[in-house]
């Protein structure tokens, strides 16, 4: 059982890690992007994720979100460093590609069974990726169930 101890706390310590999204700070990634939309928590991708998108960041997503070398490495190595690991579940699609989108993780899915298609597609809402619309205070990193609330 002494032996056990630390092993369980350590246990504690990281399913009490798993669910927060708490935006670490970082100078740089909230320059760099934010300005097209939130800042998107890094603990919901996968390291691969973060890497492939920020080594193809010409062709974000149908836009040009290119950033200097020594920026995209910095904000590169940051994502890296927070990600999700596998706690993201699958995550690479059927080519075997790792996954861009959050809202493509099997994470994403679970966290929101309860919302319809058609619910994500309202004109209040448009996308699943649009976390603001029903997460108020996503921008600040907070997911908490208090802080939802889905426009009509
Ligand atoms: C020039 C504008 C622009 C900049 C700058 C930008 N993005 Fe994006 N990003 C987009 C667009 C457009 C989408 C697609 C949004 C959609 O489908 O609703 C997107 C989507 C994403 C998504 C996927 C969201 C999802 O789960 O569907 C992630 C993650 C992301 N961006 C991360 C970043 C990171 C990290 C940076 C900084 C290196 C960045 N973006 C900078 C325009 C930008
Ligand atoms: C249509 C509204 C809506 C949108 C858009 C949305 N969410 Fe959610 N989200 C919810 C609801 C509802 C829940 C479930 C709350 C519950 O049942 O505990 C939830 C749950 C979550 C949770 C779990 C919180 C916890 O305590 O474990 C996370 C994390 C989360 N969302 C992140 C995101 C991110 C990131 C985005 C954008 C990429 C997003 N959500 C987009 C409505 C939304």
């Amino acid at each position: 059982m002494k032996k056990l101890l630390p092993a369980m706390l350590l246990l504690v310590a990281l399913s009490a890690q798993a669910d927060n999204y708490r935006l670490p700070k970082n100078a740089a990634f909230e320059e760099e992007c934010t300005s097209c939309h939130m800042a998107f928590p890094p603990q919901m991708l996968h390291a691969d994720s973060w890497r492939a998108m920020m080594n193809d960041l010409s062709k974000h997503f149908g836009t040009d979100a290119s950033l200097d070398e020594k920026r995209r490495v910095a904000i590169a190595d940051f994502l890296v460093a927070n990600s999700g690991g596998r706690k993201t579940g699958t995550t690479r699609d059927a080519a075997g590609k790792p996954l861009l989108r959050i809202t493509e993780t099997d994470r994403f899915d679970k966290k929101h069974r309860e919302i319809n298609a058609a619910t994500f597609k309202r004109a209040s809402i448009k996308s699943p990726a649009n976390c603001t619309a029903c997460h108020a205070q996503a921008a600040a990193g907070d997911y908490n169930e208090r802080s939802i609330i889905i426009p009509k």
